[in-house]
């Protein structure tokens, strides 16, 4: 029987091309090889505050953007989090094998609640966050988890809560392994390279939607922010000519090696025009199939809901039984 994959974007706002590059790129790459698990992770994005145009428009985009970039429904089981009921009985359940403590020491959640200059409105799902994200995870079973490096320390806390609850009640889960890419697995903001790029940063300079005009994108490229040597090769000083020799390598297939033989004695000007160019036609690419794919994403999110909620109950129901609830 194929290993099962299972992982998931939250709908808070525009994919970005670090999210492509971070995960869908590899949920792609396993798609043959595993049974595949991919949801929108529209419950996550009401942690923010985002009002129901932006959050119908989002779930909908990421679920056509899913297909775009190549994840293929007779393969993958794709559906929105929020139509699997069992989602939140999971989280429940979840929430009370965990302390207040582990939740506390998150470090997302020390960044986005205890940074916060308006801290009397921080949501107590910053908090919970990673009991539904462990839940999530849990429910299938799965052996591996694709995610960004910033997703590392949720996945280490669901690793625990699997371990303890196979102590306690006797083996249930397999102790989920993170799948994190070595290059490519944190893309730098275009503005502020030692940030991550993020779809919920104010400013749309810092990063490239996948439906950000493709021409808008060459620009941003063209603006990002390097240094001044004028030099191209990865650094760690070099944290802006590094994260686009990133997203060069991640598009194109060169490694850092080839990159830095391909632009040796060139400037930045030359090599972000590269840069620019192989996002442009990626994202001219992508765009096409989008275009077909958002008509389908109604049939595909309901096909695959039935899907996941099937294996969702059968695992739900062991889990009633091991803690006393059947
Ligand atoms: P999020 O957008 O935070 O819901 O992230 C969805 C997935 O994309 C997770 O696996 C993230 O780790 C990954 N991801 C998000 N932003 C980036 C980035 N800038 N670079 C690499 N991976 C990312
Ligand atoms: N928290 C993840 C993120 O922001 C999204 C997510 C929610 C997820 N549930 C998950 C990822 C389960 C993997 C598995 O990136």
């Amino acid at each position: 029987m194929k290993k099962r994959i299972v992982s998931g974007i939250t709908a808070t706002g525009q994919l970005t091309i670090g999210n492509y590059i971070g995960a869908i790129k590899n949920f792609i790459k396993f798609q043959d090889e595993y049974d595949m698990f991919i949801f929108v992770a529209d419950l996550h994005a009401l942690t923010i505050d985002i009002d129901s145009k932006n959050l119908r428009e989002n779930k909908k985009n990421i679920m056509a953007l899913y297909l775009a970039c190549g994840l293929d429904p007779e393969k993958t089981t794709l559906f929105f989090q929020s139509d699997v009921l069992e989602h939140g009985i999971m989280n429940w359940i979840i929430e009370n094998r965990t302390t207040i403590g582990e939740l506390q020491r998150m470090t997302q959640f020390k960044d986005k609640s205890l940074k916060s200059n308006n801290k009397d409105k921080v949501k107590t799902g910053i908090l919970t966050y990673p009991a539904l994200m462990a839940g999530d995870i849990l429910l299938y079973n799965p052996s591996l988890v694709p995610v960004g490096k910033d997703q590392k320390q949720h996945l280490e806390l669901t690793r625990n809560i699997a371990e303890r609850f196979n102590n306690e009640y006797g083996k249930t889960f397999i102790i989920p392994e993170p799948f994190i890419t070595k290059n490519g697995s944190k893309i730098m903001s275009l503005k502020d390279p030692s940030k991550k790029m993020s779809k919920s940063s104010p400013s749309a300079k810092s990063y490239i939607a996948l439906l950000d005009d493709p021409e808008k994108a060459y620009k941003k490229i063209m603006k990002s922010v390097t240094d001044g040597e004028n030099k191209v090769y990865a650094s760690k000083e070099k944290e802006g000519i590094t994260n686009l020799m990133t997203i060069y390598s991640e598009l194109k297939g060169f490694s850092f090696l080839e990159i830095e033989n391909e632009f040796k004695g060139q400037d930045y000007k030359k090599f972000k025009d590269e840069v620019g160019k192989a996002v442009k036609s990626f994202l001219e690419n992508l765009q096409k199939k989008y275009n077909d794919s958002i008509e389908k994403v109604d049939e595909v999110a309901k096909n695959g809901a039935i899907k996941a909620r099937k294996l969702a109950k059968e695992n739900l129901k062991i889990i009633y039984k091991k803690i006393g609830l059947k």
